[in-house]
């Protein structure tokens, strides 16, 4: 979604905004833009990619800026409806994140007033509402003009002829680098994270005024000392390291992703307090809220939680919870969200919270809006995850649950011990997948050339292949719908044939003989069937048309195999259909509104 930055120091802003604005990119735009004070203040924007504003931009100098990557809502894709927005008289610019909900009746006030507008956005009524208030304090103008709105902002303002930024947020995120004589201003870390790992996270309510040398924040009327964070990842973590894409990088970190994220979480456990809300699993029924493929993590959380801890799990799509007419009893929440910013799951949580329960986060970013919300948050130690398809982050999401549940569970212990110890060795295992990459990129180029899939799986797997699903069309923009393999014959078989390829995830756990079977009536209606299968797995080899060999793990932790090598199945067949694979049309990597 829309992507925030600013900079204020001694170097020229414009190259300085612009490739801020190009490690943004990752979170999906339409249109970009940057003004600077130079010469009072020069804005160039347009809806092009980041690459191509710079090339076409004039060369402005000015060492204060600011710019934004917009992702359309109010009014479509423009030059004109593109951030930076001005007042009357172009001496105020505003980039914002968020939506203004009462700009309809602003603008109609403003317009009343005077005030001319030229695009449809909802953000343009906020320099406009600045330029009002303005008696010559920028923040003071902001802080009046703020009052006035309702929604969602982040915004960073600037005006001609000061040295200084003005920020402001409320249910979007913002935060401050630090640097040396310099300070910089993001939605998103690693915009800036080249420069500095030094930050401060703006809290809802905030304002701040920003100078080369200097950071006042405000809460509440009041000056307030800030708190200075340490960012863990590093510049290079947000680099393709020699892929060809973040995403088929990000699939090969995957190891080492689950041993730093178990780590942690044992690390966590030996110094946990009382107060622990993860020691809570198990006594109160459990409500998961997720979007997307954190959901398909959810599902598979719920199989866990009820086989280890055996206590009920219900899992919901955050964006239908928040429709619900009634929230009965007083389950324990736990959201999840590599992001940490999706407006669907934050809209819950504060919902459970409001009912008077309690909510633990699972989310891989620091700071991140579902961190400040929940009672508790679990961090997975992903790493920065630049692709728009989550990998990493869905796996290191799956170590969590597997923890939370192993660790609370009613099992009987040698069980448990034993699953311990195939947990550690999940590295190696998903290492395994991986080494089997020729293999799979052979059969994705096979199912490159068709239109349309099923993924289909039983128990455990049944969320392995709604994940499989989602991870195809977004990158490969193949039609594709996860089911669980016995409703294929209530309708979905009438789509079965030659031109449907089916993929099976076939587990030799008790759905085995079923998924089998499953398998046989679906090969008598002619459907090339791609299996993934333990190795070795004879009577599969002899159905399938293709084989996908995992290596054998805990039909518990079937999850992981299986689905590292659909990621990568997804990634050749995107390859292959020459698909702009880390930046899905019309996809952001955080979804920040409903
Ligand atoms: O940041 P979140 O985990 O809350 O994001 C939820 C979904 O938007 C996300 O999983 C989306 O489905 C991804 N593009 C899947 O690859």
């Amino acid at each position: 979604m829309c992507g925030i930055v600013g900079y204020i120091g001694e170097r020229r802003a414009q190259p300085v905004l612009l490739g801020c604005l190009r490690k943004l990119e990752y979170r999906g735009y339409d249109s970009c833009g940057i003004a600077v004070t130079a010469d009072g203040l020069q804005v160039y924007k347009d809806a092009v990619r980041v690459e191509a504003l710079a090339k076409s931009a004039p060369q402005f100098g000015g060492t204060v800026g600011i710019g934004h990557t917009r992702w359309a809502t109010h009014g479509g894709p423009s030059k004109i409806n593109a951030h930076p927005h001005l007042d009357c008289a172009g001496r105020i610019a505003v980039v914002h994140n968020g939506v203004i909900t009462n700009f309809r009746e602003l603008r109609r006030k403003l317009a009343a007033e005077g005030h001319i507008f030229l695009s449809e956005t909802d953000t343009e009524v906020i320099p406009h509402l600045i330029e009002k208030y303005d008696t010559g304090d920028l923040e003071a103008a902001v802080v009046a003009a703020l009052r006035e709105i309702e929604g969602s902002y982040a915004i960073v303002v600037m005006k001609a002829g000061e040295a200084r930024l003005v920020v402001a947020r409320k249910d979007s995120p913002l935060v401050i680098g630090i640097g040396d004589r310099e300070n910089f201003i993001a939605s998103d870390v690693p915009a800036f994270l080249e420069h500095t790992g030094r930050v401060i996270y703006l809290e809802d309510g905030q304002t701040g005024s920003i100078t080369r040398s200097g950071i006042r924040i405000n809460s509440g009327g009041r000056e307030i000392a800030p708190k200075e964070d340490k960012v863990l990842w590093s510049a290079n973590e947000a680099q393709k390291g020699g892929y060809d894409h973040f995403m088929l990088k990000e699939i090969h970190e995957q190891p080492r992703v689950i041993r730093n994220t178990l780590a942690e979480f044992t690390q966590a456990e030996e110094t946990a307090s009382g107060s622990d809300l993860t020691r809570e699993i198990g006594v109160s029924p459990i409500l998961m809220l997720a979007c997307g493929t954190s959901y398909h993590a959810a599902l598979v959380g719920k199989y866990v939680l009820e086989d280890l801890v055996n206590i009920p799990a219900t899992v919901e799509f955050a964006s239908e919870f928040n429709h619900r007419k009634n929230i009965f009893g007083k389950p324990l929440g736990i959201a999840i969200t590599q992001s940490g910013e999706t407006a669907d799951t934050l809209k819950a949580m504060k919902r459970v919270r409001s009912q008077g329960g309690r909510v633990i986060a699972v989310t891989n970013v620091v700071g991140s809006t579902a961190s400040r919300i929940a009672n508790q948050t679990i961090y997975t130690r992903a790493g920065p995850e630049i692709s728009v398809a989550a990998t990493k982050t869905f796996i290191a999401q799956l170590m969590i649950l597997y923890w939370l549940a192993m660790s609370n569970s009613k099992a009987d212990s040698r069980r448990i011990a034993s699953l311990l110890l195939e947990l550690r060795q999940l590295p190696n295992r998903v290492q395994q997948v991986l080494d089997n990459e020729g293999i799979i990129a052979g059969h994705a180029k096979f199912l490159s050339r068709y239109e349309h899939a099923f993924f289909i799986g039983r128990g455990i797997n049944y969320p392995v292949a709604l994940e499989g699903a989602l991870k195809l069309k977004e990158v490969s923009y193949i039609h594709a719908e996860g089911y669980p393999a016995g409703e294929t014959k209530h309708g979905p078989f009438a789509l079965l044939g030659r031109e449907t390829p089916v993929i099976a995830a076939v587990s030799r756990d008790d759905t085995y003989e079923a998924m089998m079977t499953s398998m046989k009536e679906i090969k008598a209606r002619s459907s090339p069937v791609i299996a993934l299968s333990e190795d070795g797995d004879g009577a599969v080899e002899e159905l399938a048309d293709f084989v996908i060999p995992v290596p054998h793990v805990d039909c518990i932790f079937s999850p992981v195999v299986n689905c590292v090598a659909l990621q990568l199945l997804a990634y050749y067949a995107a390859r292959e259909r020459g698909c702009p694979i880390d930046f899905p049309r019309n996809l952001a990597k955080s979804v920040t509104v409903e």
